[in-house]
């Protein structure tokens, strides 16, 4: 089979390597990618969101199957145009996409359908937002409702923090289209953790859990950026918690998209802290998450070719993937200034050798080749993930690699896992 991969970060790398371990895979296509895909795929100049340039490349290279990495496609609708056009395609279609595009649809959604979720209430009129903030308990969480990069969300401790992050979202419109409307939920406290569910409609497939450290700086100082490394399992859930999420979160939303005529085959990745009440999503995302998903490959042994086709065929009910029982934890590299403003084109060394150790395997994300060399080609630039026995093991053998790794600026957190 002929697999174009769209998207161009470590997620993508990691899915390719992965499906590059098929034997029913005969070539790998990637738009656009970056220079590690570049060695196991062909890269395709089409952006990841030129939806229509897409669908062309996919005829005119006759792809048998295309997988949608990241959210801005799926919420502009590239599963819907696929499927007009005839083609073969993974992930859920724009109706359903909007879980993730729109925090507002997700809380009716999780409301309706008993899932439990941070209490919060919806606003479309910034001076009704202002005036709820102003009798509202704090700290307490505003959140632009559409795609913001991640950063659509601040934990306001006072009614100026409030009204300021009003004001920047719904008036400002900071992150555009996607400030139009707020939720403004309860701030709630415990460990978080990051859950994949393969879902084909009626039947889900839970993956392992993983773990991201979203803050730039160890500690979780810093800004929030798209995630500076992940840990898989993420220690924070025992197989009692398991079946509970099981039952509290998927079969709920199974059942409510059932209930709600929402057609749904792809992915979803919901966000969960675990408060002392239990756990509550904090959001949905209908995608792989990234990096979750370089630590995630790193533990999938059975064919992801094979879960991605039952999904889009309805027959997941027979899927059993079956799981490396060792730690992955992946350590990102980062350019100097990420989240912030950052220089591209740094020369990277280093990647050989740290490569070396058969447990560590280096995935690209901001990456290119030029004049010869790999170099720096944006925020997060390379996901260094192992695997180990231990989470020890685990993380001292990535760590050991990413040393390896050079590059001006090279920016990474020390505390992933521990
Ligand atoms: P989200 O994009 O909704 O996952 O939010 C990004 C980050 O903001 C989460 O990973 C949490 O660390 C934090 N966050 C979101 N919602 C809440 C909440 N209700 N209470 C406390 N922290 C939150
Ligand atoms: N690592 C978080 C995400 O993919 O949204």
């Amino acid at each position: 089979m002929k697999i174009l991969v769209i998207g161009s970060g470590g997620r993508e790398h990691a899915l390719l390597w992965k499906l590059s371990q098929s034997s029913r895979v005969t070539q790998l296509l990637c738009a656009p990618g970056n220079a590690g895909t570049a060695g196991i795929a062909t890269n395709h100049p089409v952006a990841a969101i030129d939806l229509q340039g897409l669908a062309d490349l996919a005829k005119a290279e006759q792809v048998d199957l295309t997988i949608v990495g990241p959210d801005d496609p799926l919420a502009a609708g590239i599963i819907d145009l696929f499927h007009q056009q005839g083609l073969r395609v993974f992930g859920p279609v724009a109706a359903a996409a909007l879980l993730e595009a729109s925090k507002s649809f997700a809380k009716d959604f999780m409301v309706r359908h008993g899932i439990p979720t941070a209490g919060s209430v919806t606003f479309s009129d910034s001076s009704a937002a202002l005036i709820h903030c102003r009798s509202a308990v704090y700290p307490l969480v505003v959140k632009a409702d559409g795609l913001a990069l991640g950063k659509g969300v601040v934990i306001a401790h006072s009614p100026t923090e409030a009204e300021t992050a009003i004001r920047e979202i719904m008036v400002e419109k900071i992150f555009g289209d996607a400030g139009n409307t707020v939720v403004i939920e309860e701030f709630l406290t415990g460990p978080e953790c990051s859950l994949h569910a393969l879902i084909d409609n009626k039947n889900y497939i839970l993956f392992p859990d993983a773990k991201d450290h979203k803050r730039a700086l160890d500690g979780d100082q810093g800004l929030n950026t798209g995630g500076m490394g992940t840990i898989s399992p993420s220690r924070v859930v025992d197989d009692a918690m398991r079946q509970r999420l099981a039952r509290e979160v998927l079969e709920p939303f199974v059942k409510g998209l059932a209930a709600d005529g929402l057609p749904f085959q792809g992915m979803l990745f919901p966000g969960l802290m675990m408060t002392p009440n239990g756990p509550k999503v904090l959001e949905f995302n209908c995608r792989f998450g990234d990096p979750e998903t370089q630590s995630l490959m790193r533990r999938l042994k059975s064919d992801l070719l094979d879960l991605i086709e039952a999904t889009i065929d309805g027959t997941l009910a027979d899927a059993r993937p079956e799981w490396d029982q060792r730690v992955a934890v992946c350590v990102v590299l980062a350019s100097g200034g990420y989240p912030g403003p950052i220089e591209k084109g740094k020369v990277i060394t280093g990647i050989e050798k740290a490569s070396a150790d058969p447990d560590v395997v280096v995935f690209h994300a901001g990456t290119a080749h030029k004049e010869g060399h790999v170099v720096t080609n944006g925020g997060r630039v390379l996901g260094v993930t192992a695997l180990g026995s231990t989470l020890e093991e685990a993380r001292q053998k990535a760590y050991a690699a990413a040393d390896k790794i050079a590059f001006e600026g090279k920016q990474l957190r020390r505390d992933i896992g521990a």
